[in-house]
């Protein structure tokens, strides 16, 4: 089923000037990108515009929250003593330069970076462009306007934003369930067409589509991470879809207390506790099996560094906590995906980033790329990392680039920068 959304392939872009919004929001770190996947994820649409003639493109994109991200650095940097220097942070971590040259490597052309999003020296360089050129603006959150609450002052943004292409385009899925000037407002202000890019399109086939509207059966779910309150929104409406769900991590020991078992000094939310007492009686109801881990991986301390062994979860020890599932658990998990035609996956079942207690969320991400037949669709952030990690994002049918924006479009919200584009 194709979107509802219009995209670039629906309109005309030769010899026409295009602004589009792309998600460059990448790890940087002293000037360095650690990781350029959203980068390479843009390249389809980018080469496609270039290819098909479009007489210029003014890419946007914002990179960290310079606001929030320095205040933080800083308030580290002020505990461990040590001097910060604000304009060095920023330079490292918050400037467009060098992912303009990382995508000029890969486009095999120049990309310039303008010096922001509004002044008239950007305003010039955006009128010279010509001949296919291709111009980068600085930082989108450098301008408090692009996140602000209020929509004028967003307003008044977007309308400057407009104006640097005849045509608009959205392929920041990561970034489309933000109300930003660049994302959402602006499409309020283009003359031409505002329409999805082939990445938005891909993300929304494979989210909306395969795994919100129309899954295949059986559809199996595994969420996992620390936090019930972070996720519950998410299984309820998985709940609605799925014929099983698997959950792992942190979130699985508020749920196995729920059911009066004891957990040790593993990661509780004890106020979340009615709530998964609710969830799986609402899971018995609607007939769909809800698979907890039978055996757990158990340490004294969050440490990869202190002794660790496996017990059921029946027998974690008062002084001990749960940190991954055990090997029975990893075999209850892997025979419950067996047969599966989709799989959702979002959220690690242990704590993989420490080698003692990557092993359930490895055998998960091996027993994905295993599956023959099956849709496997990753929900962005830390699951990502984990098919990363395994070595098998490649046998992964969609791995998302939005983290809150698969969540949030799982979670059935509309998201802005999708509900600003024009339908088909
Ligand atoms: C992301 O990294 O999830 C997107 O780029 C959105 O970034 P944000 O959470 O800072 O809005």
């Amino acid at each position: 089923m194709a979107i509802t959304k219009k995209t670039v392939k629906d309109i005309d872009i030769k010899g026409k000037s295009i602004v589009m919004r792309v998600d460059f929001n990448v790890p940087l770190k002293d000037g360095v990108i650690s990781d350029d996947t959203r980068i390479k994820a843009a390249l389809p649409t980018i080469k496609y515009v270039l290819d098909g003639g479009a007489k210029s493109l003014v890419l946007m994109s914002h990179l960290g929250d310079p606001k929030k991200d320095m205040a933080k650095a800083k308030e580290k940097a002020e505990k461990a003593g040590e001097a910060f220097d604000e304009k060095k942070y920023i330079e490292g971590k918050h400037k467009m330069a060098p992912v303009a040259k990382r995508l000029s490597e890969y486009l095999g052309k120049e990309v310039k970076v303008a010096p922001d999003c509004m002044s008239d020296e950007t305003k010039k360089m955006v009128a010279a462009l010509n001949n296919g050129q291709v111009l980068l603006l600085e930082n989108t959150r450098f301008h408090k306007e692009e996140t602000s609450k209020d929509a004028a002052e967003r307003d008044a943004m977007a309308s400057v934003l407009a104006t640097y292409g005849e045509v608009y385009i959205n392929d920041a899925f990561g970034t489309a369930h933000r109300d930003h000037a660049s994302t959402a407002s602006i499409c309020k202000f283009v003359k031409g067409p505002c329409v999805a890019g082939f990445l938005m399109e891909k993300e929304l086939n494979f989210l909306e589509d395969k795994v919100v509207k129309n899954p295949a059966h059986p559809f199996v779910a595994i969420v996992g991470g620390a936090k019930v309150s972070s996720k519950i929104t998410v299984i309820e409406k998985l709940m609605e879809k799925v014929d099983k769900i698997i959950i792992g991590g942190g979130m699985a020991f508020t749920f196995l207390k729920a059911q009066g078992k004891k957990v040790g000094t593993s990661l509780v939310e004890d106020d979340q506790i009615d709530v998964a007492k609710k969830t799986l009686e609402a899971a018995k109801a609607k007939n769909v099996e809800f698979l907890l881990q039978t055996d757990v991986v158990v340490a004294g301390s969050f440490s990869n560094d202190v002794p660790f062994k496996t017990v059921d979860v029946d027998n974690i020890p008062d002084d001990m906590m749960g940190l991954d599932i055990g090997e029975k658990s990893i075999k209850l998990f892997k025979d419950a995906l067996q047969g599966a035609k989709t799989v959702f996956w979002n959220g690690p079942v242990g704590v993989f980033e420490m080698s003692n207690f990557a092993k359930g969320t490895i055998e998960i991400a091996n027993t994905l790329a295993n599956l023959s037949g099956a849709i496997t669709v990753i929900g962005g952030g830390d699951s990502v990392s984990a098919v990363n990690k395994a070595g098998v994002a490649d046998k992964m049918s969609h791995i998302s680039t939005g983290g809150g924006a698969s969540m949030e479009l799982v979670e059935g919200k509309v998201l802005p920068g999708i509900a600003a584009l024009n339908d088909k």
